[in-house]
């Protein structure tokens, strides 16, 4: 075993996650990986006492949106800024795609994909809430995603 921290190494599709209950919504960076395809869930890690983690909560439900490679920016200033801070939205004025499937959905122009989610279950740890979500409305908007790996940001390449 070598000394070098490969933690940072595991890739990760960037996504903004989507929330709303009542008249909140908010709008967070994070990442998020599939539990299973057969069953369409997903997992996702959120810190406690954020925004975004209390809408989720009181909502039971949340949006994973699949950052495009041309949304860098957007993904930093979005996991940089706090929801209870500010109001994101307005801050960087964001536009959103019009999505009959996801009508309380934001879905940033550029965005790669969206998948719409119902909490299935979760677990506190250490800080954060996991989410598991099922999801239950998705499409694909024709956009490359964006990478994130070792503090970067990458697109995808074949190999
Ligand atoms: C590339 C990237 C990935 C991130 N992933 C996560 C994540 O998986 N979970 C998390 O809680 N925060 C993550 N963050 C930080 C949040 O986006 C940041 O704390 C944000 O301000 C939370 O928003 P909120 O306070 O409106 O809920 C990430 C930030 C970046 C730039």
């Amino acid at each position: 075993m070598t000394d070098t921290n490969v933690f940072q190494w595991l890739p990760c599709s960037v996504v903004f996650l989507s929330t709303a209950h009542g008249e909140q919504r908010d709008i967070m960076t994070a990442t998020a990986m599939f539990v299973s395809e057969k069953n369409p869930l997903v997992v996702v890690s959120v810190a406690k006492d954020h925004l975004s983690e209390k809408l989720i909560k009181e909502s039971g439900k949340f949006t994973i949106v699949i950052a495009g490679q041309g949304q860098k920016d957007l993904a930093m200033q979005l996991g940089s800024t706090e929801g209870d801070a500010a109001n994101k939205f307005e801050k960087f004025s964001i536009t959103s795609v019009a999505e009959p499937a996801c009508v309380s959905c934001c879905i940033p122009e550029g965005s790669a994909a969206w998948l719409a989610c119902e909490v299935e279950g979760g677990h506190d740890i250490e800080g954060y809430r996991i989410f598991i979500g099922r999801v239950v409305e998705q499409n694909d908007l024709g956009n490359p995603p964006l990478i994130w790996q070792k503090n970067k940001f990458y697109g995808l390449t074949p190999a």
